[in-house]
This record gives structure tokens, C-alpha cells and sequence, in this order.
């Protein structure tokens, strides 16, 4: 996620920023840069890539001096890391920063540039600086007001913030579905994108509504909605500290991550879907249609919590597209000698786009004429860039060591992928997709109601916690969400626990099963429903402890593990079978947690583990 900070003031406004930009460096990024009102000489920027010590190196060469300014790290979404892609973008006497993804990006381009408008980036915020130059040169009285005409052909998610030449001491900055919030200061005003960059300077905030503009001064801000209708909002004061800050107050970085969920999922979804035409945005995926038509086998390939994405995919891709589906593992693929050719689509699933045994996959895959699609978090990370096309999640930097919002986002691009390809192939009809791409949308507002069960994770953490096995059952799609769990608590806890496709029970593992081995068993109403309730008899017939994720008001799951000791139900709202892996994850992420955080172990960086294993 990017990160904006602005200051407005009589103090010097560089160090402010840049300090501002390190307070947000948590968000990750991968270019930053400053704009300042520079006197009479109007707004002047400077950007470099990589870390803040290369814009601070740039600072040196070129200083800025002034007390107005704007400052953006810049986590890629829309184009590569370059300067030119760096943020601030400049468009005449304007200069904007912006956090977010503008979904009718390409139209308007378009637009502007049939006007005569030169591109000097690939970013889709540069779109917004134009536009607001344009309502200027329109005869807009105020920047404000030139920002709102410019907003209002904008659809999408933004927080932004511009300098223009013609309104010197002053930032107008606005907000819809990306975080920024105003620092009232005494005879000064900041804005950012998180709370922890406006602490060195004040603890009274203003936290901006969607759809609001303000115009911040020395003096304070004047907030409006779009269409100008003037806002009242009194400041509220922070107590965090700057370290509680960057975890938004949550206790730690996975819960956090726990809690961004749908809105990772939304924002990644964002601009992908056409419900219309019950289709899926052909630019988005990464993959010509002609291709889509032509392979004869799709290939995923991952490791860890990607696999178990990955193994989603593959019940999707052959259930919607109808055409043969794989998954394996990295490490496993580069040693097997394995057998690619043309007529592969190989997809490799990766939340850093390092990992070394995925990365190995794709260049044997690639050498033998495979077609590579990479399914990544990190823009031209090495495995999107060693592929021949990428479909981009947008879960923005993720901290915690133990997969959460990544899993979820990738979730989201299997089923895109799967739509994409039915609709292509022609095994997918239009109302069949349309049902899909309604609930996939429909799904963040469950993941939210799912979350509001937090404590009800928290009590039986409390109950497990001292448990030394736990077994993970699930059928179908909730097959790899049952090894996802399991590896959620193995690896934050470090309690032993196996996920188990629930009919391999009686093929072994049912003999493990006594008072001491709980056993959580995904059984929502789908077409699993029945056999896995059949399970869940079999492992509470043998004294077993069940934790049932099931559907709500779910009367035959609650009459079957009712009672004391009979087991505990833990409820998710009635969903369509694809959506369900995204509301089922959700209390085996917390189970995980709250048991682990009550063990004390290190959540965010377990023992022995590395967020990316760029080592064989
Ligand atoms: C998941 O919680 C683990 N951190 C780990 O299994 C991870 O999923 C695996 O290393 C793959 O990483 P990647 O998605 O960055 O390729």
C-alpha cells in the first residue's frame, strides 16, 4: 500500500515529509518522492527508487526548500518501479500523490491523450493530475474545486493529495476506499495516509469520510463532500504509541492482516469484474484469449500457503473451464524432471514472487515451451518478471510472517482465472458466471460478518491452547482450506496439526482419534455437506473433540455436537460454494492466532521461519 504524508506550515517542510514517508515504511514500497511550493519558483520534485536513503540522496543533490509540501512512497500497482513511475506526478502547475487504483484508468487516458495530453508514466495517477490541471485551464475558481471536477470523472479507489503553483500554502487532499487521515497542529496542518507519521507533530486527527475533499491551510481544513457541501468533523485524540500506530492498534501485524481482508479481496477485485456481461476483465488476467482457447493442461505450481490457493484453483479451473488441472508443489516440480510443452498454462502462485523452488519451476517450465502466468503481490517481483504475463493480487504489503490477507486476494485471482477461462472456452455460460462474480463481490461483507465472531476464536484458543495435536478435515474446496489451517497453527504456535481431505479418514487417520485429538471439520451446506457431517459422527462416536465451521443456524450441526462436551460450532454466513474457502479460512486464521498470542510465541516472526525463501 502506498503511503502519503503533506505538511502545511511555517516550519521547513522537507525533514517533516521525509520522516512522515519512514514513519509509513512499514506499508512497503518501492519508490518515493517529495513536491514542494518552492516560492516564487512554484512546485518543484523529487523522486528516486528504492528506499527512502536514495531520496534523501536525491534531497542532497537538489534541495528543496519550502513550507508546503506533498511526499509518497509508491507500492506498484499500475506500472513497473521507475522514477518516472515514482510519485509525485506533475501535470503544469499541479502536482498530485495517490494511494489507490483508478479503475476507468484506461479510458481516460485515452481521453486526455486524444486531446494532446503526453504521458510521462504508466501510472494511473498521473490521470488525476492532468485532469486537475484541465479544470484549472477550465477556469476553476479554487484548486478545490478543480480537484472535485477531476474527481467526479474518477471511478475507483483513491486517497490523494495535490500542490498546484496557483494555490501556494495550500494541499487539497480527498478520499474514497484508501486511508488518509489530517493532523491538526497548532498553526499547522498535515495529512497521511496512517496515523503513525502525524505523531511526532500532534495526537488530534481528523479521520476523513469516503466521498470527502478538504482544503488544508495554515488555519486548519475546510472539509466538503464532492458536490461542496461544507463538513463539520471536531478532532478526535490518539493515545497509541507510534509502534501501536503502525499496527493500526492491533497487537500484532497477522491480526492486523486478519482484519484487512475484505478489503485486500475488494481491492482486488477492483476493476476485474464485469457483471454485465458476467465476465472477467481480459486486461486484468494476464492472458490472451486466443491462449486461453488453446491450452490442453493448466500447471499451478507454489509453495506453502500459495499451494494450498493453488489447489483451489485447480478444482475451480477443471469444475469452470473443463480442461485438465494440476497443482504441485516447487520444490517437488524442479527435481521431478517433469514434462511441459505448448499446450501448458503454468501458473505460478507466489505472495513475494521470490520464492526460489517457484521461481526454479517457472524456468524449466518456461525452457520446455510452457505458457507461464504468474499470480503475485509484489509487482516485477522476480517470478511475475520471469513469466509471460502476471495477474497482480492487491492484498498491499504483507507483514506477518504467517500468510493471511495473501491467501485470501489469491483465492480471488484463482476464481478470475477460472471464469476467464470458462467464459473463453465456452464451458462457462454467461448466467453461471454472472452468479459467480455476484457472490465473489458479495463476499467481503460476509468476511466481515465472519470477523465480528473474533471472540468466539478467542474463547476456544483458550480451550485448545494446550492441545499437542489438532486434525484439520475439509472436502473439496475446503480441503486445502483444512491444510491452510493446519499450517496457520503449526507454524505460529508450533502445536503439531495435519490438514486431511475429511474421506481419508477411514483411511487411516481416524485411528489417531480420541479425547485428546480436537479435530476441526469444515461442513458448510454444499455438496460435501452430508459426508463430511458423516465424519464429524465418526470422530465424536470415538470420544473426539470437534470445532465445526459451519453454516449458520445450522440446526442439525448444532443438534449433533449440542450438549456439554458434545463440540463447538463455529457459524458462517450461507455463501455460494465458491465464495466459501474465503469465509471458511477466516476462524482457522484466528484459532491459529489467539492460540498461538496466547502462548506467547512470536506471531509476527515465528521461530525458524522467513517471510520469503528465496533458499532451496
Ligand atoms: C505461509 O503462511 C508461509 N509463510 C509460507 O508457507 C509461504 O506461503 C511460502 O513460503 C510461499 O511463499 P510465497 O507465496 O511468497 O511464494
Amino acid at each position: 500500500m502506498c503511503g502519503i504524508v503533506g505538511y502545511v506550515g511555517p516550519k521547513q517542510c522537507v525533514p517533516i515529509l521525509v520522516e512522515g514517508l519512514r514513519r509509513l515504511e512499514y506499508r512497503g514500497y518501492d519508490s518515493a518522492g517529495l513536491a514542494v511550493q518552492v516560492g516564487s519558483r512554484g512546485i518543484e520534485i523529487v523522486r528516486a527508487v528504492g528506499k527512502l536513503a536514495n531520496l534523501e540522496a536525491a534531497l542532497q543533490k537538489n534541495p528543496l526548500a519550502g513550507t508546503t509540501g506533498i511526499g509518497h512512497t509508491r507500492w506498484a500497482t499500475h506500472g513497473r518501479p521507475s522514477e518516472a513511475n515514482a510519485h509525485p506526478h506533475v501535470a503544469g502547475r499541479v502536482a498530485v500523490v495517490h494511494n489507490g487504483i483508478i479503475e476507468n484508468h484506461v479510458a481516460l487516458r485515452r481521453e486526455l491523450e486524444a486531446s494532446g495530453v503526453r504521458f510521462a508514466s504508466d501510472t494511473d495517477t498521473e490521470i488525476v493530475a492532468h485532469l486537475v490541471e484541465r479544470a484549472l485551464q477550465g477556469g476553476a475558481r479554487r484548486l478545490v474545486d478543480a480537484v472535485r471536477a477531476a474527481l467526479a470523472r474518477v471511478r475507483g479507489a483513491y486517497a490523494i493529495a495535490v500542490l498546484s503553483a496557483t494555490s501556494p500554502d495550500e494541499i487539497v487532499v480527498a478520499k474514497a476506499d484508501s486511508p488518509l487521515v489530517l493532523g491538526v497542529g497548532d498553526g499547522e496542518m498535515l495529512c497521511a495516509s496512517d496515523i503513525p507519521a502525524l505523531l511526532a507533530h500532534t495526537r488530534r486527527v481528523v479521520l476523513l469520510d469516503e466521498g470527502e475533499v478538504a482544503t488544508l491551510t495554515r488555519a486548519g481544513a475546510e472539509i466538503t463532500t464532492l458536490d461542496g457541501t461544507r463538513v463539520e468533523r471536531a478532532p478526535k485524540t490518539i493515545d497509541w504509541s507510534p509502534t501501536q500506530a503502525e499496527k493500526g492498534g492491533y497487537k500484532h501485524f497477522m491480526l492486523k492482516e486478519i482484519h484487512e481482508q475484505p478489503r485486500a479481496v475488494e481491492d482486488t477485485l477492483r476493476g476485474r469484474v464485469d457483471l454485465v456481461e458476467g465476465d472477467v476483465v481480459g486486461e486484468a488476467i494476464g492472458l490472451g484469449a486466443d491462449l486461453a482457447t488453446r491450452i490442453q493442461r493448466v500447471y499451478f505450481v507454489a509453495c506453502g500457503t500459495s499451494a494450498h490457493a493453488a489447489m483451489a484453483g485447480r478444482y475451480w479451473v477443471e469444475q469452470l473451464a473443463r480442461v485438465p488441472a494440476v497443482v504441485e508443489i516447487g520444490s517437488e516440480v524442479r527435481y521431478r524432471e517433469p514434462v511441459f510443452g505448448p499446450g501448458d498454462l503454468v501458473v505460478a502462485v507466489s505472495q513475494s514472487g521470490e520464492t526460489l523452488d517457484t521461481l526454479a519451476a517457472v524456468k524449466t517450465a518456461k525452457a520446455q515451451g510452457a505458457h507461464v502466468l504468474a499470480v503475485a503481490n509484489v509487482i516485477d517481483s522476480a517470478i511475475p518478471r520471469a513469466s509471460d504475463g502476471a495477474l497482480y493480487t492487491h492484498a498491499g504489503p504483507e507483514i506477518g510472517v504467517a500468510s493471511t490477507k495473501c491467501f485470501t486476494t489469491q483465492l480471488v485471482a484463482m476464481l478470475l482465472l477460472a471464469v476467464y477461462l470458462g467464459r473463453r472456452r465456452g464451458t462457462l455460460a454467461v448466467p453461471e458466471a454472472r452468479r459467480i462474480l455476484d457472490a465473489l463481490t458479495q463476499a467481503p461483507q460476509r468476511m466481515r460478518v465472519v470477523l465480528e465472531r473474533e471472540g468466539e476464536l478467542r474463547r476456544l484458543a483458550k480451550k485448545f491452547m494446550r492441545s499437542q495435536h489438532m486434525l484439520f478435515l475439509g472436502r473439496g474446496t475446503g480441503y486445502p482450506v483444512a491444510l491452510e489451517g493446519a499450517l496457520k497453527l503449526k507454524e505460529i504456535s508450533y502445536i503439531h496439526a495435519e490438514g486431511y481431505a475429511a474421506g481419508e479418514m477411514k483411511h487411516g487417520p481416524i485411528a489417531l482419534i480420541d479425547e485428546d485429538m480436537p479435530v476441526v471439520a469444515l461442513c458448510p451446506r454444499d455438496a460435501h455437506f452430508e459426508k463430511t457431517l458423516s465424519n464429524v459422527q465418526e470422530v465424536r462416536a470415538r470420544e473426539g473433540q470437534v470445532i465445526a465451521i459451519a453454516t449458520e443456524g445450522d440446526a442439525e450441526v448444532a443438534g449433533l455436537l449440542g450438549g456439554a462436551g458434545g463440540g463447538d460450532v463455529v457459524s458462517i454466513p450461507v455463501a455460494a460454494p465458491e465464495v466459501l474457502p474465503l469465509l471458511e479460512v477466516i476462524p482457522l486464521q484466528l484459532l491459529a492466532y489467539y492460540v498461538a498470542d496466547l502462548k506467547g510465541t512470536d506471531v509476527d516472526q515465528p521461530r525458524n521461519l522467513a517471510k520469503t525463501v528465496t533458499v532451496e
